[in-house]
């Protein structure tokens, strides 16, 4: 499974969004985090904004769905042009149906864990999904430290993916840098959302081909 690099435009200025996703053309996803100050205690931007994202980024676009209600709201993400569309475990109220409708409309699903949240009730749900996105810091900020006590439940989503014989992405979120990427491709994740570690680089597309090359030397 190859090592994909997501940044996250979390920490892109938000005055010049076209430009900074400009600037990551040589990642394999954009990583956008919807934020609705309810589930997580931070606001970022919604659908009139992902839409025009949508139509000018040069990589496709990861929605990460920070927000209440993704039952309802999720569906015009992937109307929106998101490749792919991840909705908190915390906050689906039917997260199976949801995922059969993401798919139906032509987008990869992901469910997301928060750091306490347990993987184990969707080991019998693989099927129904793209991606499990195995949260390392609690959601709602850009720059926070790797939450090292993840690990194990990556290592566990991967083993049962494995013994499925599915093709089940695990990404990792938050945290995420030259000194943390390898542990965790190491325990099995192969998508890499980046914030800080890509924006904050002196040259982005090199700092992206360092984290690829990281991970993808523990790729499993
Ligand atoms: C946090 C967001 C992350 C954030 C990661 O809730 O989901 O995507 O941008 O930022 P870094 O990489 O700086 O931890
Ligand atoms: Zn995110």
């Amino acid at each position: 499974m190859p090592a994909l690099i997501n940044p996250s435009i979390l920490s892109a200025d938000f005055a010049n969004l076209e430009r900074d996703l400009g600037a990551i053309g040589t990642a394999d996803f954009a990583h956008v985090d919807v934020m609705d100050n309810h589930f997580v205690p931070n606001l970022t931007l919604g659908l009139p904004v992902f839409e025009r994202l949508a139509q000018v980024s040069p990589v496709p676009l990861d929605a990460h769905l920070m927000i209440e209600d993704p039952d309802r709201w999720a569906p015009q993400y992937a109307e929106a042009g998101a490749a792919s569309v991840t909705f908190h475990a915390e906050a689906a109220q039917a997260p199976v149906r949801l995922a059969r409708e993401l798919r139906r409309q032509g987008a990869r699903t992901g469910v997301a864990l928060r750091p306490a949240t347990p993987v184990e009730p969707f080991l019998d749900l693989l099927t129904e999904v793209d991606m499990i996105l195995v949260m390392t810091v609690e959601p709602g900020f850009g720059g926070q430290s790797f939450i090292e006590g993840t690990l194990p439940k990556i290592r566990r989503a991967r083993e049962a993916i494995s013994a499925a014989g599915l093709d089940v992405w695990i990404q990792v979120d938050g945290g995420v840098s030259r000194s943390t990427i390898e542990r965790a491709a190491e325990a099995g994740a192969n998508v890499f959302v980046a914030g800080s570690a890509v924006y904050g680089a002196d040259d982005v597309p090199a700092e992206i081909e360092t984290l690829r090359r990281l991970a993808g030397a523990h790729a499993h």
